[in-house]
C-alpha cells in the first residue's frame, strides 16, 4: 500500500516536472522570440506578454510555431547563416505543443520571469539627423494595403557619409515594412508631382536605384562596419517606401529615419544587381521558373542579400557557383511572402572569388491555389512594378578588397549586367532603364558591328566576342 502511494506520488511529481508551465517554460520563449512584435502598440494583432494573453491562444500558438509560420523567418536553415535569425528550436516548439496539450497551466508565480522592456526611442542612440515625412499620412480604416513612396529632401550642401540608418515607424499598428532609397537625380520629386508622395509597389518607380536600408517589424538598425560608411551625394532626396496595412480604424503615420554620419569610407563597396525581365507567366500556371545570374568581376565578400518578387513568387533560391566548381548556397526561401521581405545580413561575410557566377532560380505560382494571387481569376502576368506584375530580382551588397577597386567594379558590374541583358532579352532594342541612354547608343552600334551574320541578334559566340572586347577596354 505504502509502495503504491509512493509510486503514485513519484509519478505525479514526474508528470508535474514534465508538464511545461507558463511561468517556468513558456514565458521565456515568448519573451525572447515573440514579444518584439506581440506587445501593445506593435504590429502583431495581439500581445503575448501575460499568462491570460498566451493561455487563451495556447493551441493556436502550438499550431503556428509547429508550422513555423511564427516567428516569421523565411530563410531555410543550411542556406546561409544570417544575423538576427528568428527561429525556434525543435525543443522549444515541442514545449509549446506540450503546454497547449496539457491545458496551458500557469505554474508557480515565483518562477515567472520579468517581462522584457523595450526602448521606445531610437534603438541605436540619438541620430545626428532625423528625416521625417513632411506631413502625417492618413490611412483609412479598411481597404487594400497601400504602398507609398515619400520624398524627403535631405538638403545636404556636401556629400554625406552615413554610418548608421534607423527607420522608426511612427504608427506601428499600420506600418508593415519600409525600404529606403536615395535619389540623387530628383526622379522621385518628379513622380510626386506637386505633393511629396506617390503610390508605388514593386520599386520606387525609377531606375537606376540605390537601396539604402530596409526595415520590417523586429528589424534592427543597420550600422556600417569600420571604414564602410555609405556615401550619399549632396542634393540627394530620400525616398521612403512604406507598406501600410489598415488596422480597422482610421490611422495616421509620420514615420522617420535617423542617420548618423562619419568619415568617408576607406573600404570599397559595391552592389550586385540580378534581374530578369523575361517573365511571362500564363494564367493558371502553378510552377513557372525564372532563372538569371551574373558573373562577379572581382573578389568580393557578400555582406547581405535581398531577394525580391511580388505575390506570385513562391520558392526563391540563390546559389553561387565558384570558379573551382563548388556551390555556395546564398539563401533559399521556400515560402516567399511579399509582406516579410527585407535584407538578410550574413553573420560572416561570404567570400566569392572573381569569376563566381551567382544564379537566382525563382518559382512562381499563378494558379487559384496561390492564396496570395492578386487576380481572381488568374491572368497572364509579365514583368512590371505593379501589384499585378511580377519581378525576379536580387541585390547583393558586397565589400571589395580596397577603395581603389570601387569605380572599376561599378563599371565591370554594369558590363556584366549588359551581358545578361544581351543573353536573355527578347528584343535587343528594348533596353532596361538601368542601361543609360548614352550607353544605349553605343551598345546599339556595338550590337550591329558584332552581329557578324546580320540576323539582328547576337548569338552566344558573337556576344562573347563583344564582351571580351568591352571587358578588355575597361582594365
Ligand atoms: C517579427 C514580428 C513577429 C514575431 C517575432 C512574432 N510574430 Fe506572431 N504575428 C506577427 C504578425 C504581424 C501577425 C499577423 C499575421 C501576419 O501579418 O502575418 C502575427 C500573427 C500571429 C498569430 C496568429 C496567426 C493567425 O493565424 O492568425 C499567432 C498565434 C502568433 N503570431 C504567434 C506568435 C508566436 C508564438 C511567436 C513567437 C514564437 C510570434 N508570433 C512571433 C508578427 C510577429
Amino acid at each position: 500500500m505504502r509502495n503504491l502511494i509512493w509510486a503514485g506520488l513519484a509519478g505525479a511529481m514526474a508528470a508535474a516536472a514534465a508538464t511545461p508551465t507558463f511561468n517556468h517554460d513558456i514565458a521565456p520563449i515568448l519573451y525572447s522570440n515573440c514579444a518584439t512584435c506581440h506587445r501593445p502598440g506593435e504590429v502583431a494583432p495581439f500581445s503575448l506578454l501575460t499568462y491570460q494573453d498566451a493561455a487563451k491562444r495556447a493551441k493556436q500558438i502550438a499550431t503556428v510555431t509547429q508550422s513555423r509560420f511564427m516567428p516569421p523567418w523565411k530563410a531555410e536553415p543550411g542556406y546561409g547563416e544570417f544575423q538576427n535569425e528568428r527561429r525556434l528550436s525543435d525543443a522549444q516548439i515541442a514545449t509549446l505543443k506540450d503546454w497547449a496539450a496539457n491545458g496551458a497551466p500557469e505554474g508557480n508565480a515565483s518562477e515567472k520571469p520579468t517581462p522584457p522592456t523595450f526602448t521606445d526611442g531610437w534603438q541605436a542612440g540619438q541620430p545626428d539627423k532625423v528625416f521625417k515625412l513632411e506631413q502625417a499620412y492618413s490611412l483609412p480604416a479598411d481597404g487594400p494595403d497601400q504602398y507609398r513612396c515619400f520624398v524627403i529632401p535631405m538638403n545636404l550642401d556636401h556629400d554625406a557619409y552615413v554610418k548608421s540608418f534607423e527607420f522608426r515607424p511612427d504608427n506601428r499598428k499600420i506600418v508593415h515594412h519600409a525600404i529606403v532609397f536615395s535619389d540623387p537625380d530628383g526622379n522621385a520629386r518628379r513622380l510626386a508631382r506637386n505633393g511629396n508622395s506617390y503610390p508605388c509597389f514593386g520599386g520606387p518607380g525609377f531606375a537606376p536605384i540605390s537601396m539604402v536600408a530596409g526595415w520590417a517589424p523586429g528589424g534592427s538598425p543597420s550600422v556600417a562596419g569600420p571604414g564602410m560608411s555609405l556615401t550619399v551625394p549632396k542634393g540627394s532626396d530620400l525616398v521612403l517606401q512604406i507598406h501600410y496595412h489598415p488596422s480597422g480604424k482610421a490611422e495616421q503615420d509620420q514615420s522617420s529615419l535617423g542617420m548618423t554620419f562619419g568619415d568617408p569610407p576607406t573600404v570599397g563597396r559595391g552592389m550586385v544587381f540580378i534581374n530578369s525581365r523575361a517573365i511571362h507567366i500564363p494564367a493558371g500556371e502553378s510552377h513557372y521558373v525564372v532563372k538569371a545570374g551574373i558573373t562577379i568581376p572581382q573578389d568580393v565578400e557578400v555582406l547581405g542579400i535581398t531577394p525580391h518578387a511580388h505575390y506570385l513568387g513562391k520558392d526563391m533560391k540563390i546559389d553561387a557557383k565558384l570558379p573551382d566548381g563548388t556551390v555556395q548556397h546564398m539563401i533559399w526561401i521556400k515560402d516567399w511572402d511579399f509582406n516579410w521581405q527585407g535584407q538578410y545580413r550574413y553573420k560572416e561575410p561570404v567570400k566569392l572569388p572573381k569569376g563566381t557566377r551567382v544564379e537566382i532560380e525563382y518559382t512562381y505560382d499563378n494558379s487559384v491555389a496561390n492564396i496570395r494571387n492578386p487576380s481572381h481569376p488568374p491572368v497572364n502576368v509579365h514583368w512590371g512594378e505593379q501589384t499585378t506584375d511580377e519581378m525576379a530580382v536580387a541585390f547583393l551588397s558586397v565589400k571589395l578588397k580596397s577603395m581603389d577597386d570601387q569605380a572599376l567594379f561599378q563599371k565591370q558590374i554594369g558590363l556584366e549586367f549588359i551581358n545578361e541583358f544581351l543573353a536573355q532579352a527578347d528584343n535587343l532594342n528594348d533596353f532596361p532603364p538601368e542601361i543609360s541612354p548614352q550607353a544605349r547608343a553605343r551598345l546599339s552600334m556595338a550590337i550591329s558591328l558584332f552581329d557578324r551574320n546580320h540576323d539582328g541578334k547576337l548569338d552566344d559566340e558573337e556576344r562573347k566576342t563583344l564582351m571580351d572586347f568591352l571587358r578588355a577596354r575597361l582594365q
